[in-house]
């Protein structure tokens, strides 16, 4: 089938080199020269496991390709794919101008038939509102159908090719029948692609984040009651997740849930509720809880050393907001490095991947280390922010010895509370016993 991409971000990327892989001509449209222009050349611009061998694969077939010009790409597909951001808006909303914006512009440029569909997160009611702008203007038939999309960063390929479950928001049949003819190849499983209605297809993607956010929100307030009580979070998850209706996933506390859409979604669909007159109470606990525990280590720290941390240096391991990624989008470590930096502390960090994107965010007030060792080298104490595999075995004894003192803190409980015990570490992690 010939697929045109509106927008090559994160989504639109994984999305048009998902479905040349799968034999179909995909055209990638984007309005940043630049960026089309290192597409071309095959260079991947985001970090996102087995991507790049997929892209120049369907690259080299010469399945995959990028534009400047929507016009190109309206003229090429059948299906038209938008994923467009829908950033925060200042009170929280889904932030819809590049939707409406292309929508507007492909109104003015359709000259056949094509299926319009939303891959952005979206408020309910927004392919109402594609509709309503398109139609200003085209001349011929169009339908829209909202496909939301359920890819993890860093399991994104993955995802999209393996998916749990597809959903198609639709009232169109001639559309619904190129959607399923399009998808497919991807639920030879047997997995299912539920057909509703777009409104429906709306809510559930923020439903499905919001829910997703309830619950690791929930699992942090139980890991900090069970400090309080000196009960055993690890445990209790253990307790819990074997039960199938709660089951074992989503259920591990932290220093908060961060990246690009669980705090967005949640707010946004808060903000939906209350444009309706309804309160998500739950959201807006959710909201509160979250903002906490992303700061929770900071007392803790400030309680080690005795409210002083003027000239003490903390080692960071971790910066993105989870691991695989190098997205930093409402990362945890970025709210605990602006309040160390503000309480004079100074920082040394370390991750695989974020690097750069925390440099262009502090620049030089941070120190960005080679490798993890380096970064703990004379440090007052390690903080722990990502989880990421090479954290998870360090050679305590080099720790040990480069550490000024031998003291972890620890937001995504990486260590065994015996044995980091038996290594003679002050150890403070999320739910568990210090
Ligand atoms: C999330 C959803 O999981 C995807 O299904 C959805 O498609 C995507 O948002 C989106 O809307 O585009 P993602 O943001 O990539 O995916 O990351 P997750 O793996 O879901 O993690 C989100 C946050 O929750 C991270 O900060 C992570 O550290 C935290 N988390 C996750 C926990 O604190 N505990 C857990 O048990 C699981």
């Amino acid at each position: 089938m010939k697929i045109s991409v509106i927008g090559t971000g994160y989504v639109g990327l994984v999305t048009g080199t998902c479905l040349a892989e799968t034999g179909n001509e995909v055209l990638c449209v984007d309005i940043d020269e630049n960026k089309v222009k290192k597409l071309q050349k095959g260079e991947v611009p985001i970090y996102e496991p087995h991507l790049d061998v997929l892209f120049e694969r369907n690259i080299k077939a010469n399945r995959l390709n990028f534009t400047t010009s929507l016009k190109e790409g309206l003229e090429h597909g059948d299906i038209i794919f938008l994923a467009l951001p829908t950033p925060e808006d200042e009170d929280g909303s889904a932030d819809l101008k590049y939707v409406l914006g292309v929508s507007d512009d492909i109104g003015k440029l359709i000259e056949s038939y094509k299926v319009i569909v939303d891959k952005s997160t979206v408020p309910v009611g927004t392919a109402d509102k594609v509709k309503e702008v398109i139609s200003k203007n085209a001349k011929v038939d169009f339908d829209i159908v909202s496909n939301p999309e359920f890819l993890r960063e860093g399991f994104a390929v993955d995802d999209f090719l393996k998916p749990e479950r597809i959903v198609i928001g639709s009232s169109s049949e001639r559309a619904t029948e190129l959607m399923m003819k399009l998808y497919k190849p991807f639920v030879r499983s047997g997995n299912p692609i539920i057909v509703m209605d777009e409104k429906s297809a709306e809510l559930t993607k923020y439903a499905a984040n919001a829910f997703l956010a309830t619950k690791i929100t929930f699992m942090n307030e139980i890991a900090n009651f069970c400090e309080i009580v000196g009960a055993d979070v690890d445990k209790v998850r253990a307790g819990m997740g074997t039960d199938s209706r709660i089951g074992k996933r989503f259920l591990f506390p932290g220093i908060g849930y961060g990246g690009s859409c669980f705090p967005k979604d949640v707010k946004a669909l808060y903000k939906s509720g209350k444009d309706s007159n309804y309160d998500f109470g739950i959201l807006n606990a959710v909201i509160k809880v979250n903002d906490f525990q992303k700061k929770i280590l900071i007392p803790r720290i400030k309680a080690f050393f005795n409210n002083d941390l003027k000239g003490k240096t903390f080692a960071i391991w971790g910066l993105a907001f989870k691991p695989e990624t190098d997205d930093i989008r409402e990362a945890p470590a970025l709210y605990i490095i602006n309040e160390l930096l503000q309480l004079g502390a100074s920082i040394k960090a370390f991750d695989p991947e974020a690097m750069p994107n925390v440099k262009k965010e502090f620049g030089d007030k941070v120190e960005y280390t080679l490798n993890k060792d380096d970064a703990t080298i004379s440090a007052d104490a390690l903080i722990i922010c990502t989880e990421w595999s090479m954290f998870r075995t360090p050679n305590f004894e080099k720790l040990r010895s480069n550490l000024k003192h031998p003291v972890i803190f620890d937001g995504r409980n990486l260590y065994d509370l015996e044995e980091i015990k038996s290594e003679g570490f002050y150890y403070s992690s999320i739910g568990r016993k210090t």
